[in-house]
């Protein structure tokens, strides 16, 4: 365990870039993440908010900066800290011509440590017990998010990693997703990491939040600290960080 990483918090992520060529994408990126909150990485398309999601789960190399997770460096530790991380990056990798339940034996064997038990509550708690045994390329876009759910918590972990998981929904999926990642956040303690580009979904579903523009965080508090207990709006407070340009 590195010092000043326990407790509460359970990811923290310091001054993260990364170059691709002679462009920085993502140029400095910290933020931290707690036990039991549900928190918004808010900005717009482009911004570098999945290059930044796949440097937290070390399938892209920071140029500079550091990721800990539950205590553990990324790159130093990487088996140790991913042990505690769920991910889904843009959509869920699944076999489409396989059923839900085959997918998810498919990926709790690879993990091992009982997850294949776990398969018919995870099932439940996203629910998709009913129609677990139809192939996934049948499934709603909404469906194959929520076995991607199910799948990333498989492992248990105590955090879990979305990228943009509103993104294609209608608004009954994404009042589901929304109510998916407060039970996980409220009820399970997970600490939910959500990326969105979202405005009003991110004040609706967050606890907390980090503004990302043009490859660095902006700002970073509860959306009460942010918005003044309520003065001005997350929109008012964009517009001032980044200079008049919307999400
Ligand atoms: N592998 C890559 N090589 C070069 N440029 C990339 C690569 N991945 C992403 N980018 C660029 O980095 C910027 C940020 O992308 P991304 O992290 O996907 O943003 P967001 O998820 O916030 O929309 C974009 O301009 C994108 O084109
Ligand atoms: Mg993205």
């Amino acid at each position: 365990m590195e010092p000043g990483t326990g407790g509460d918090v359970v990811l923290v992520a310091e001054g993260l870039a990364k170059r691709y060529g002679d462009r920085e994408v993502v140029s400095d990126v910290s933020f931290r993440l707690r036990r039991g909150e549900v928190f918004g990485f808010l900005g717009p398309n482009g911004a570098g908010k999945t290059t930044t999601i796949r440097m937290l789960v070390g399938l892209v190399r920071p140029t500079r900066g550091r990721v800990l997770i539950e205590g553990f460096d990324v790159r130093r530790r990487f088996e140790d800290a991913l042990r505690h991380v769920g991910c889904i990056v843009e959509t869920p990798d699944l076999y489409r011509f396989l059923t839900g339940r085959e997918n998810l034996e498919h990926f709790a064997r690879m993990l091992g440590d009982g997850a294949e038990g776990r398969i018919d509550s995870l099932a439940a708690l996203v629910r998709m017990e009913g129609r677990l045994d139809e192939p996934v390329g049948t499934y709603s876009l909404g469906m194959r998010q929520r076995i991607g759910i199910a799948q990333a918590l498989l492992g248990d972990p105590t955090v879990l990693l979305l990228d943009e998981p509103a993104n294609g929904l209608d608004p009954a999926g994404i009042r589901e997703m929304r109510e998916l990642i407060r039970h996980l956040a409220e009820e399970r303690g997970l600490a939910v990491f959500v990326s969105s580009h979202l405005l009003s979904e991110v004040e609706r579903t967050c606890d907390r939040v980090a503004i990302v523009h043009r490859g660095k965080t902006l700002a970073e508090g509860s959306l009460d600290e942010l918005t003044g207990g309520g003065a001005r709006s997350l929109e008012e407070l964009f517009l001032e960080r980044t200079g008049g340009e919307t999400v």
